[in-house]
């Protein structure tokens, strides 16, 4: 059935306008993008949106969190006082990975706000107000999806007091953005107020590419838990402590980074283990390492299948410490549930696929994103554009413009199939 709305189309001039000025801040030599959540070039991207949605003439907002965004009031179409409350959220994030890519974040943030451009310059009348919004923290160099799980009324103190970035790194981040453990608690919004959640992002792995598909609509997005597992032993002289004799803390951590890929490819072959960091102290070529601390991530689509993954984990990592006579502190960081997607939503998604005679498929995300902050509040969705040769938290990132301007109109005619 054509919508009177089907002709409808972001700028892409305008868009890509707006994603190169973004893609300049923070902009690295391999021309990646460097912005950790409140760094000097974080902070700048931030400044720059807020500026851009000012100069845009929509209105600007921000919470307790330093979530920012831009609104498009409602302009009703009926007079429904209840559907008048309600926001439809469009966003992503504009935080990266240490040395990581353009497009991760910052293209679902610069489509969202093209969207609110759009329907405002064409006096589209929606039940909702539209939110483009860039959330805090997605990427976890704090302590991740911070922003979404504050909004969700999901951050806890606790969250906040065992950030997986540590606690001092939280705190100095907040002081520079102004914001605080309170301000944070308080950014939290009603149930009621949120029609949903859409956010396009690219793939960050290969199957549209393989597939030839324009568009992938995301099914699920995995869950995320994240520990600090210390394995202590002794610092000994190096050319002198023979090796029988040295509780090397390095072999514990080392054992127990093999055995767990190992165990998951194994015995969990729908899940994936990271051991992303390694920390050695002292940590200096002629000192045995006495204590090793292990950054350990792992992620599943199955909540019942985390808990035996945990266990499983825990377990090793206690065998393998032992083995080496070493003693080991384990430090639960957090955790984000896995989350289906709203069946409506990808509904949506796919009548306005089908209605810009876009391909597409359906596929589950392996990254973490802020929709699963949402997902028991209201209906989300997201979308994916393939990404060039898969990559992704690396400055190698890159989508095709055409492939970004499909997704942005997706994107726009999905949120006015849910806002109308
Ligand atoms: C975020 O991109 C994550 O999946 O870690
Ligand atoms: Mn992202
Ligand atoms: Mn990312």
């Amino acid at each position: 059935m054509s919508q009177p709305f089907s002709s409808l189309r972001v700028d892409p001039d305008r868009m890509r306008e707006s994603f190169n000025q973004l893609a300049s801040i923070g902009v690295t030599a391999d021309s990646g993008v460097d912005r950790p959540t409140f760094s000097d070039a974080h902070l700048a991207a931030r400044k720059w949106f807020r500026e851009h949605i000012e100069k845009s003439s929509l209105e600007f907002h921000t919470d307790g969190a330093g979530n920012h965004s831009a609104v498009l009031p409602v302009i009703a179409r009926s007079d429904s006082p209840e559907a008048m409350t309600k926001t439809l959220i469009l966003g992503s994030h504009l935080d990266s990975v240490p040395n990581g890519g353009r497009f991760d974040g910052a293209l679902g943030v610069m489509a969202a706000l093209e969207v609110l451009k759009t329907v405002r310059e064409n006096g589209i009348r929606l039940n909702v107000h539209l939110e483009a919004m860039d959330f805090t923290d997605e990427e976890g160099t704090l302590v991740g999806l911070l922003g979404s799980a504050a909004l969700a009324g999901h951050l806890t103190q606790e969250n906040l007091q065992k950030p997986r970035g540590g606690r001092d790194k939280l705190v100095e981040g907040m002081n520079r953005a102004g914001l605080s453990d309170s301000s944070m608690l308080s950014a939290a919004r009603k149930k009621e107020s949120l029609a949903g959640y859409l956010e396009l992002h690219i793939e960050q792995g290969k199957r549209l590419e393989r597939t030839k598909t324009d568009i992938g609509i995301v099914t699920a997005i995995v869950g995320i838990w994240s520990y600090r597992l210390s394995f202590i032993g002794k610092a000994d002289h190096a050319g002198s402590t023979t090796m029988e004799d040295r509780r090397d803390a390095s072999l514990g951590a080392s054992a127990f980074t093999l055995a767990a890929r190992e165990m998951v490819m194994r015995d969990f072959p729908n899940c994936v283990v990271n051991v992303g960091n390694m920390d050695f102290a002292p940590g200096a070529f002629n000192i045995v390492p006495a204590q090793v601390d292990v950054s350990l991530e792992f992620r599943s689509p199955d909540e019942d299948e985390f808990n035996h993954l945990d266990k499983a984990l825990l377990e090793l990592a206690a065998k393998e410490s032992a083995c080496f006579g070493l003693e080991l502190k384990t430090e639960f960081l957090g955790k984000h549930s896995p989350s289906l997607m709203d069946e409506k939503v990808r509904s949506a998604f796919a009548e306005s696929c089908d209605a810009l005679g876009l391909s597409h498929m359906s596929l589950p995300s392996g990254a973490g994103h802020d929709g699963q902050s949402l997902a028991d509040l209201c209906p989300v969705g997201m979308i994916f554009v393939p990404s060039v040769d898969g990559a992704s938290h690396s400055p190698r990132e890159f989508t095709k413009w055409e492939d970004c301007v499909n997704g942005a109109n997706v994107l726009l005619q999905a949120a006015l199939r849910l806002a109308m």
